[in-house]
Formats: structure tokens, sequence, C-alpha cells
């Protein structure tokens, strides 16, 4: 029996939500954009009320407590030697994504991404006046995987940038070394710098341990830079708080000029909470843990007997990628939020025909969600 109940409803009606104000006053349950319902740990919202209390909220610089403690997470969690002046604090990661884009030499214009993909991933090229190119992750059996061929045939002397995301959103998946060493041996044959968004690593739910990419080697550790937040993991992407970590000096120095009078820096409640979080946050995430396993096990079960309806295995995150083309419907996120289901609508992720399902939210939240899918196949 956990410490901590996930059960407990909290309203989040009139807290100015994304995910809750999209469907304000209309009577559908909102599984779409990535936040999660469930309180942060008790440990970080007492940090945040004694700063509160502290009462002066002026320019802040970025503890050195939280780089020490979070060298000592990356060497304990993953055994990946990172060094404090490799970090790089930013108010987001979406930021990171379009930033990375834009550290390119002019002779390099084209970014590179596998499909389907968190949506900043397909738009941030577009932004940076960068090319896109789009690499379908293969479904093989239950699972997707990175087809090196296709990705190999997809560069050009153009090619500049990997926006790689592991564990990835949406099809939660867990690259496994082997793989994710293939895909950086090609990049650092053709050049190719790899921004490697891990903000999913600390959701692994299946037994697997994640690896990041830029641990891989030293000859690629200059070509990398690696996007981590406590975020996602302890649901606070409202406070900004994100790092970058660029172990090369010279791309490190590219990065922060990209910046340099346009990214703000992070919050000081960010870095409070990521503080406490990363200090005491440990029990919670565990339990945490258990409670979206117990999630995802009941979602990928009930899927599996809808007619129509079909999902790979998550092995991290809160996300489902369920695949609703057998079902031959026009506008497959209309047709849920017309049944009182609210997820995200797979086209934006270039995924037209699926929907992605948000499953942190309590499992009371989860089984009507559900009930309600099941009504809306059954009756169709
Ligand atoms: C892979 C990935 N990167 C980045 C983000 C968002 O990061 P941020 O809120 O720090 O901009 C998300 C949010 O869902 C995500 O899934």
């Amino acid at each position: 029996m956990s410490d901590y109940d996930f059960d407990q409803p909290i309203d989040r009606t009139h807290s100015s939500s994304f995910k809750w104000e999209h469907y304000r006053d209309r009577p559908i349950i909102p599984l779409w954009i990535a936040d999660m319902d469930f309180q942060s740990p008790p440990e970080l919202r007492d940090a945040l009320k004694t700063r509160i209390d502290h009462g002066v909220f002026g320019y802040t610089k970025t503890p050195e407590a939280l780089k020490e403690v979070f060298v000592e997470r990356m060497a304990s969690l993953y055994g990946w030697r990172v060094e404090p002046r490799w970090l790089v604090w930013l108010p987001g990661l979406v930021v990171a994504l379009n930033v990375a884009c834009r550290v390119l030499e002019r002779h390099k214009q084209e970014v590179v991404t596998f499909t389907p993909i968190y949506p900043p991933f397909l738009t941030a090229p577009h932004f940076s006046e960068r090319r896109l190119v789009t690499v379908p992750l293969a479904k093989v059996g239950d699972r997707y995987e990175i087809d090196l061929d296709f990705f190999r045939a997809s560069i050009s002397s153009q090619t500049g940038l990997l926006l790689l995301c592991s564990p990835h959103n949406p099809v939660g998946r867990v690259f496994e070394e082997e793989a994710l060493r293939q895909v950086a041996e090609i990049c650092i044959e053709r050049d190719i710098i790899v921004c490697s968004d891990e903000v999913h690593c600390d959701l692994i739910l299946d037994p697997l341990t994640h690896f990041p990419t830029a641990k891989l080697d030293e000859a690629f550790e200059s070509q990398s830079i690696t996007l981590m937040s406590p975020s996602k993991t302890f649901n606070l992407p409202g406070l900004n708080c994100a790092v970058a970590i660029i172990p090369d000096p010279k791309l490190r120095r590219r990065f922060d000029a990209v910046c340099q009078g346009i990214v703000p820096h992070c919050n000081l409640m960010g870095f409070e909470a990521a503080l406490a979080a990363y200090r005491h946050g440990e029990p919670w995430r565990l339990a945490l843990l258990d409670y979206l396993r117990g999630n995802r096990d009941l979602l990928e079960s009930r899927i599996e007997k809808i007619p129509g309806l079909s999902m790979t295995h998550v092995q991290a995150t809160y996300l489902a990628w369920i695949d609703t083309r057998d079902l031959n419907l026009k506008h497959p996120q209309r047709f849920f939020e017309q049944a009182g289901v609210g997820l995200s609508d797979g086209r934006q992720f270039d995924g037209a025909g699926y929907v992605r399902l948000n499953f942190g939210c309590t499992r009371e939240t989860l089984k009507e969600a559900l009930r309600r899918i099941e009504k809306a196949v059954r009756e169709r």
C-alpha cells in the first residue's frame, strides 16, 4: 500500500489548466496534453511553501545544490558521469528543441526525426527555417523499431541534426543500447548532431533501464545535446525548469549564443521544485510508477477487447498510442470527443488514424473514459 493517494481526485477546473480549461463546462474527460492529474510530492509542495514565505522573488541563479543533485542523479540512476559545467538550465524543452535546430551551421539545413513524434519535433525545424525529413518508425510485432536503413537513406550532405525522443512519445518505447549505438554510429559517420530528448526517462514502467544516448562513447558526447527535466516525472511542467546537457564546449557556446537575449532564465519556483523533487521525490516516483503500471495494464487489457482498436505495449511514459484505423473513422479524435473523451489527434504527430491517450489520471477517471470509448465503438 502506497503512502501516496493517487486515487484522490483533485479538482483542476478553474486552475487555468490547459488540459481542463479546453473542455470547460463540457462533459468531456480530458486525456490529451501530457500532464498528470496528481499532486506533486509533498516535500516539493513544502519547499515551495517555504520559498513563498520567504517572500522575496528576485532574479535567481541556478542553485549549486541543484547542479550537484542532478549530477549525482545521472550517476546513480543511469551510470552517466556528467560534469556540472555541461548543464544549461532552460525554462522548457520545447525551447531547447527549437534552439537545437538553430545551432546548425549554414551548410547543414536538414533535420531528421522518427515519426510519429511529439508535435514540436515537427514544427521546430520549420520555425528555424530548416528542412524537416521524417523517417517512420517500423512496427515490428508489438513494438516500434528505428528503421536504420530508412534512416541511412534519408541522410544527405545537408543533414545536420537528428531530433531523437528516448523513451519515445507517443509510442512509449524504451530504445535498447544497441539500437541507440547504431543510430549514434551513423550520426558520427555523417557528422550529425543528436539532440536526444529524454524527458520521459524517469517514467519507465517495465523492468528496463534507460540508456542516455550521449553515454555511448566520448566521440559521440561531443556531438550530443541531451534534454531532461523534472517536469514529466514530478508533474511540474507549469513551473518551467529544464536542462540541456551539452558536453562539448564549442557546441555549448553555440547553443548559449542562440539563447542570448531571447530565452529567459528558469523560474525560481521551478528551481526550488526541481531541487526538492530530486532530493526527496524518489519514494513518490516509485509509487507513481506502480500506479501508472496499474493504469497501463488496465488500459491495454480493455483496448485489446475493443474490436477495431489496438495499441502497442507501453514500456514507458503515461501515454498510449491507439490505432483506430480499422474503424474507418473520418475524424477519430472528434469521434471520441463526441463520446465524452478528449484525446490527442494523431495527425499532429504525423500519425493519421491514431489517437494518443494520457493515462496520468485517477483509476476511476480512466475506467469511466474506457466505458465511454467502449460504448461509442459498440454503438457506432
Ligand atoms: C518528448 C517531450 N519533450 C518535451 C516536452 C515538453 O517539454 P517542456 O514542457 O519542458 O517544454 C514534452 C511534453 O509532453 C515531451 O513529451
